[in-house]
């Protein structure tokens, strides 16, 4: 199974194989339509999860859309060709409107799945959720203990996800979990696996961590070891043989570990359209990191326009943007150059090539990264910086004095050599 970023699920791709295909198919004669809408309702979330790929300022970006501007959004993104629609956040059953969404999703013909934390998912809201027309709930789970699923999001909440999971079951709606993965809890992947299976679930999502947003302030502490890595896959690959009729297990492996990248949302502004709360348009979850790359905002720019015109969108599109070695590739129609947010993250510029292959000049890095990750049983010295408003105004300053310093070594760099950007 190919990695992908955190928060977009394999499961329900799997379930949409032949819409997958043919818009896919679409798509290689020029720009296809959106074919998956991740609607981020809100950033507000219960949860404090050192691992969320929220961006590390979303204090920054606290304006939300309003209903009629979501509705907008669904019948704007169904015109354009989009089937597949996702609910997610921040925690996206924090709006109030979600049913009124639902149900508007359900009438336009998406085939909608609610990526949820289980906080607020009450009998009465189930009831209302299943009556709008929802297809689908992907629940996460921290991990099998109390213990540790509390610590990691930094709440009480173990306990009620399991309540929320039985009642998911009861109201009918296909069990789906997902729990992600790092050096904390790939020991405890059996006992993770064997607790999917008593609560019934169809699918399992286990996804390794992948290092944006809040996961990659906290990599020191959360990236495994190639040995804890295996020896989960071993585990994985037991059960899949033992109860793979019963629960469809996915292992998302994390791109650190890999050699050749993920074609990354299945190439910039090929399939996916992210819209963040405050209409944001995203070509991918993570482009909030990029700097200098301008979003474009649903309230002020129609959707159509956003997907087919916008400098953003067309950024990264087909091969003209590519840097060697990934220019002269005989891979890059595979792998599309990789992931442009690692590549920024990994290596200060976004159009280099992600450093996971081992073509690349920086995959040394990379190397370098899993051979410091610490083994289960020993501490870093760094603590967990959880997710929380008061950390990421933290890091906000800190992002803006370290921006505030990058432009004015760029245009320092500008004034000798009349060039310099980050994308
Ligand atoms: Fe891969 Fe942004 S997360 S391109």
């Amino acid at each position: 199974m190919r990695a992908r970023v955190a928060g977009w699920s394999n499961t329900v791709a799997d379930l949409l194989p032949s819409v997958a295909q043919q818009h896919q198919a679409d798509a290689t004669a020029g720009i296809g339509p959106p074919l998956w809408l991740l609607a981020e309702l809100t950033y507000r979330c219960a949860l404090h999860c050192a691992f969320c790929y929220n961006p590390t300022d979303y204090t920054n970006h606290n304006r939300e859309l309003d209903t009629a501007q979501w509705i907008d959004v669904l019948r704007e993104a169904r015109a354009l060709g989009a089937a597949q629609l996702g609910f997610s956040g921040g925690e996206p059953l924090m709006r109030d409107d979600l049913e009124v969404l639902v149900g508007e999703a359900r009438r336009l013909g998406f085939y909608t799945n609610l990526i949820t934390s289980g906080v607020g998912l009450t009998d009465k809201r189930l009831a209302a959720l299943k009556a709008a027309g929802l297809d689908h709930i992907q629940l996460s789970f921290q991990d099998s203990t109390q213990e540790l699923n509390d610590f990691l999001s930094s709440t009480r909440t173990f306990d009620l996800k399991h309540r929320v999971a039985a009642a998911i079951r009861e109201h009918g709606f296909p069990m789906v979990l997902n729990c992600v993965l790092h050096r904390y809890n790939l020991p405890h992947v059996d006992k993770i696996i064997e607790m999917a299976l008593a609560m019934g679930a169809d699918y399992l999502e286990l996804a390794n961590t992948q290092y944006y947003g809040w996961a990659r302030t906290n990599r020191a502490q959360l990236l495994p070891t190639r040995e804890q890595l295996e020896a989960a896959e071993a585990v994985v690959e037991r059960y899949r043989h033992t109860h793979g009729e019963r629960c469809k297990i996915f292992f998302v492996v994390p791109d650190y570990f890999e050699r050749r990248p993920k074609r990354c949302m299945n190439g910039w502004g090929a399939v996916f359209l992210g819209i963040a709360p405050d209409g944001a348009a995203l070509p991918c979850h993570a482009a909030r990191n990029l700097p200098g790359l301008t979003l474009p905002n649903v309230a002020q720019t129609p959707l159509r326009e956003i997907w087919y015109e916008s400098a953003a969108f067309n950024r990264f599109r087909g091969f003209d943007w590519m840097k060697e070695p990934c220019r002269s590739c005989d891979e890059k129609t595979e792998d599309l150059g990789g992931c442009r947010c690692q590549a920024y993250l990994l290596t200060g510029v976004a159009a280099n090539a992600d450093p996971v292959c081992d073509k690349s000049p920086t995959h040394e890095r990379i190397v370098q990264l899993v051979r410091a990750a610490v083994a289960p049983g020993e501490t870093h010295e760094q603590p967990i910086l959880f997710r929380n408003d008061a950390n990421a105004r933290k890091l906000a300053a800190g992002q803006h004095a370290a921006n505030a310093a990058q432009t004015s070594v760029q245009a320092a760099h500008t004034d000798r050599c009349g060039g310099g950007n980050t994308l």
